[in-house]
């Protein structure tokens, strides 16, 4: 009797996990189409979303990095200057295709006091955008010295996208397109985009192919754990595991 109330209680579980993966599989299969389309969207921060991204925002001081990301919020631009005391925090959401993202933003403070406080938070980012100013040399200059900073703290599978903002200022421009998307190549910058907070050119096509990016590089880990381990499909725990492994080979 014991024997087979067991029987029946496996058989069951045998089902359960046999409906888990077809519904695993279903969703890759969905999940594996085309991501081409994207979009920002208002939420409130308390609604639901499927997938949470964080990402930080860095360069030197004035750039222009609070204005971007309040252009890309809210579209309002600020004419003042004033200055991010540490660090501020954002959430920006974005659609693909059905999925909708959370994209939790950094956005740091050039300042040199408070770059002991802001690499802290190199760590858990997925994404670093590293800004410069195209009428600022020394700000594009310094793009060598905030890739070293990253690399002290930051995951080694970190997406890395370069902006070169206030192109409105035309006559001030001592930064072409050319010079900024060679550093990017030499860098190994997975975008280039020249940007400006004030008209709000492609401030939104940023934020958007950052969010692809990732949730790419999602699915693909997605993809692997599954196909590794399809009766368990816990990705967080592979995810940590594969950071943590990294970490450990990481050469000092
Ligand atoms: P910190 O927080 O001090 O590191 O500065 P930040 O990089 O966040 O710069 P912020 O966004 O505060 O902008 C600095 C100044 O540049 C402000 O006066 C902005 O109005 C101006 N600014 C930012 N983006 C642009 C742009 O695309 N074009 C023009 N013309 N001005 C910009």
């Amino acid at each position: 009797m014991e024997n087979k109330k067991e029987n029946i209680e496996e058989n069951d579980n045998n089902k359960k996990s046999n409906i888990n993966q077809e519904e695993e599989a279903q969703n890759l299969k969905i999940d594996n189409r085309k991501n081409d389309f994207a979009e920002i969207i208002s939420l409130e921060p308390s609604s639901k979303y499927d997938i949470t991204f964080k990402a930080i925002i860095i360069g030197n001081c004035g750039v222009g990095k609070t204005c971007i990301t309040n252009m890309a919020i809210k579209q309002k631009f600020d004419e003042l200057h004033r200055s991010t005391i540490g660090l501020e925090y954002w959430t920006m959401f974005i659609k693909i295709n059905y999925k909708i993202i959370k994209l939790q933003i950094w956005d740091t403070c050039g300042q040199e006091i408070y770059r002991s406080l802001i690499s802290n938070y190199y760590k858990n980012a997925s994404l670093a955008i590293i800004v410069y100013a195209v009428n600022n040399r020394e700000s594009f200059q310094d793009i060598d010295f905030w890739l070293k900073e990253l690399k002290t703290m930051s995951s080694p599978d970190i997406k890395l996208i370069l902006l070169g903002n206030k192109i409105d200022l035309i006559n001030e421009r001592v930064i072409d397109y050319k010079e900024g998307e060679e550093i990017a190549k030499y860098y190994g910058f997975h975008y280039f985009l020249e940007t400006s907070a004030k008209t709000g050119e492609n401030i939104k096509d940023i934020f958007i192919k950052a969010v692809k990016l990732l949730y790419e590089d999602y699915l693909k880990y997605k993809k692997m754990y599954s196909e590794k381990n399809p009766k368990n499909p816990n990705l967080n725990t592979f995810l940590e595991i594969n950071r943590k492994k990294k970490e450990q080979n990481k050469c000092c």
